[in-house]
């Protein structure tokens, strides 16, 4: 059964694996298992990013170890191939690159398995490629880094797609929740926030630190205090 996404729209944060200990992702898991509102687990194909991660075997093995909602980043040139498989492992969110193509497609396979359907767009993507699906998503993901790797930088140009995003939605009453990915930490999740982003993930600002449960605790207060 799907896990609950909670309230589209309210403050969510998203420890993303990829900056874990691989050989102890039960562990990370359990770090932050009382503390993180989704888990974000980064997929990447080493062709649409230049990076390999993780597939479908490893987020079946987590699912044994955690019930939290698995926000599911596919890198990937072609993950349609993989959805269901997705799907069946335990991811509860699969977002997809609107730089791949397909998008629609996409959209409506993620919602036919039942999972939710997210659409990420890189920092040079315009919000025009976004805009023509913003009815059929459930999560828009603004990537505030180049995808591929952990540990960049955030880039702060990219908060004005961020805001672009959110107004649309809200003009049009749309129930859609909005995520950066990418260089989030306490310092650039709250100017995020106040650019209308609502899921923040963080990889190293939270697993790099010596404590993850913490390091989540800091990234939320910083965005309720902004
Ligand atoms: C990057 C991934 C991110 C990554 C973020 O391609 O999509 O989810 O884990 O890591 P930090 O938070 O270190 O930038
Ligand atoms: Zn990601």
């Amino acid at each position: 059964m799907a896990r609950d996404p909670g309230v589209p729209g309210a403050l969510k944060i998203a420890p993303s694996l990829l900056s874990a200990d691989f050989g102890s992702l039960a562990e990370a898991v359990g770090e932050v298992a009382n503390v993180a509102d989704w888990l974000h687990i980064d997929v990447m194909d080493a062709h649409f990013v230049p990076n390999l991660t993780v597939g479908p075997p490893v987020v079946a093995s987590l699912r044994r170890h955690s019930g939290l909602y698995f926000d599911c980043h596919l890198m990937m040139t072609d993950p349609g191939d993989y959805l269901e498989a997705f799907r069946d492992a335990g991811a509860d969110g699969c977002t997809v690159h609107v730089e791949v193509g397909r998008t629609g497609e996409l959209l409506d396979e993620c919602r036919a398995l039942g999972l939710r359907a997210g659409l990420a767009a890189n920092p040079d993507t315009p919000f025009e490629a976004v805009e023509p699906y913003l009815d059929k998503v459930d999560l828009v993901l603004c990537m505030t880094v180049f995808p591929g790797f952990g540990g960049q930088a955030f880039m702060a140009e990219v908060l004005p797609k961020v805001t672009e995003v959110r107004r649309r939605l809200d003009e049009r009453r749309l129930a859609v929740d909005l995520e950066v990915d990418g260089g989030i930490d306490r310092d650039s999740a709250p100017r995020a926030a106040a650019a209308g982003a609502n899921v923040f993930v963080a990889g190293s600002a939270i697993f790099g630190s010596e404590r993850p449960w913490d390091a989540t605790e800091e990234i939320r207060a910083a965005v309720r205090g902004r």
